[in-house]
């Protein structure tokens, strides 16, 4: 019964697997910068989501390099998806030093 039911949730996932592609294909190209929308919606996000363990740091404090490094480290505590480290990365960066 219990392979029954394991053997049932493969079936599941291989066909719920392929149904996204059909959208990927029906979404826009990804550009390679964020619009100002996404921006704005980093700076929201940097401005809920990264001041939770310690204080908000200065967007102009580090190089856009060494956001590449940060970003790679609080992305994941932040638990930000794919898209949102993004968002917040392009933020980060379009504030003038
Ligand atoms: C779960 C807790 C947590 C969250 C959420 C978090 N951080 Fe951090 N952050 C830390 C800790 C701990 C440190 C210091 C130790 C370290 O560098 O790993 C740190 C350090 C930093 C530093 C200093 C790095 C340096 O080299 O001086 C920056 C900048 C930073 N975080 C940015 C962010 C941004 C941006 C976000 C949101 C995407 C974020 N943090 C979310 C825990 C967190």
């Amino acid at each position: 019964m219990k392979s029954l039911f394991a053997s049932a949730t493969f079936i599941l996932v291989l066909l719920t697997s392929c149904t996204p592609k059909a959208t990927t294909v029906a979404e826009a190209p990804k550009s390679a910068t964020s619009t100002a929308e996404q921006i704005a919606q980093g700076k929201t996000i940097y401005e809920t989501s990264c001041k939770r363990c310690h204080k908000l740091y200065e967007p102009t404090q580090f190089t856009s390099v060494e956001w590449v490094g940060i970003m790679n480290a609080m992305a994941p505590k932040a638990k930000l998806t794919e898209e949102q480290h993004q968002w917040v990365y392009d933020y980060v960066v379009s504030v003038k030093k």
